[in-house]
């Protein structure tokens, strides 16, 4: 069993979320739904996606299935998260994305649903006739009007709570004073290469939890490699990517890490029968550097 984190949302109500999610970008059609039903045979029950993922209607399917296949699972006992995309920013537009979210999900309301990116795009139509790429972006749109979107969906129970991805602090100052409904989460990037204290701190102070996306790096950066990560993980028996793992969540961080493959997710959560001491903590802290997986 996963442990689990408490999140406050503003109406002074609060439910509870688990300490590791699964990532699911870059999984998509039978092989994504083959790896969300493993994972939920392992114990995984937080699922992270977004319509930018192409993958939202293979993670419903997967977990609709496991809940007719085991009686003793129900929606409640999954926390889902979806995102906002980018090119569904303007107020009204946004409950539609949400809506076709919940729709393709097909699992009656998404648990966490948040802004993927404080940047709004171009609709498909808009850059065809402008002629520009299909990610263009058009900063003719305040993210509060997005944000204000998103209340919407939470008041009108599409989604359970409400949060954002990608902020950095003055983008989250803003959105602090003007919004009628804090954010819960904020998800970026965070790992031993690029472990974001500033911002952690800011959210923290703020009680905004913390998600970490990719942080093993995507397994592309040379943090894993570091001598003094791999000792510390050989002490304890674990491997680096554990003590990643371990290490994220020592510092109050929910990781939302991705693998396809049962050994892998086995091993990711296999991080909860030992802890960092405080030195090995500040060691660790040491190798933050400016290693990004994800450029944004
Ligand atoms: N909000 C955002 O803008 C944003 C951006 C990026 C990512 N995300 C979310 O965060 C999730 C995680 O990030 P990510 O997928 O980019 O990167 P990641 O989780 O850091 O790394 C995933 C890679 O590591 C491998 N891996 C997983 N566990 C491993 C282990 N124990 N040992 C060795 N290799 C392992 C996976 O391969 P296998 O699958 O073969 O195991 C995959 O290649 C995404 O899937 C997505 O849901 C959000």
């Amino acid at each position: 069993m996963i442990p689990k984190t408490c999140i406050n949302l503003s109406d002074q109500r609060s439910f509870n979320m688990p300490m590791i999610g699964l990532g699911t970008y870059s999984m998509t059609g039978d092989d994504c739904k083959e790896a969300i039903r493993t994972a939920i045979d392992l114990g995984y029950r937080m699922f992270d996606t977004a319509v930018a993922y192409g993958n939202e209607a293979n993670v419903g399917e997967a977990i609709s299935e496991k809940m007719r296949e085991c009686n003793n699972l129900t929606r409640d006992d999954f926390f889902i998260i979806s995102k906002l995309s980018g090119s569904y920013h303007r107020m009204g537009l946004v409950e539609k994305c949400c809506q076709m979210t919940v729709d393709r999900l097909g699992l009656n309301y998404v648990d966490l649903y948040m802004m993927h990116s404080p940047v709004a795009l171009m609709s498909e139509e808009e850059c065809l006739g402008k002629g520009s790429k299909p990610t263009a972006v058009d900063d003719t749109i305040d993210p509060m009007e997005a944000w204000e979107g998103l209340e919407k969906c939470y008041q009108d129970g599409l989604c359970r709570s409400i949060g954002v991805s990608n902020f950095n602090e003055n983008q989250m100052n803003v959105l602090i004073s003007k919004a009628a409904i804090l954010p819960v989460v904020n998800q970026i990037e965070c790992s031993i290469g690029f472990n974001q204290k500033l911002l952690r701190q800011f959210c923290h102070q703020n009680n905004i939890t913390v998600m970490g996306y990719a942080p093993l790096g995507k397994q592309k950066l040379p943090f894993l490699k570091n001598d003094r990560l791999q000792q510390i993980a050989n002490s304890f028996g674990k491997t680096s990517a554990q003590v990643s793992l371990r290490y994220l969540i020592d510092k109050g961080v929910v990781p939302i890490v991705k693998s396809a493959n049962c050994t892998r997710q086995q091993e990711n959560l296999d991080i909860f029968n030992f802890k960092l001491s405080t030195q090995q903590l500040d060691e660790l802290d040491a190798i933050t550097g400016d290693q990004r997986a994800c450029k944004m």
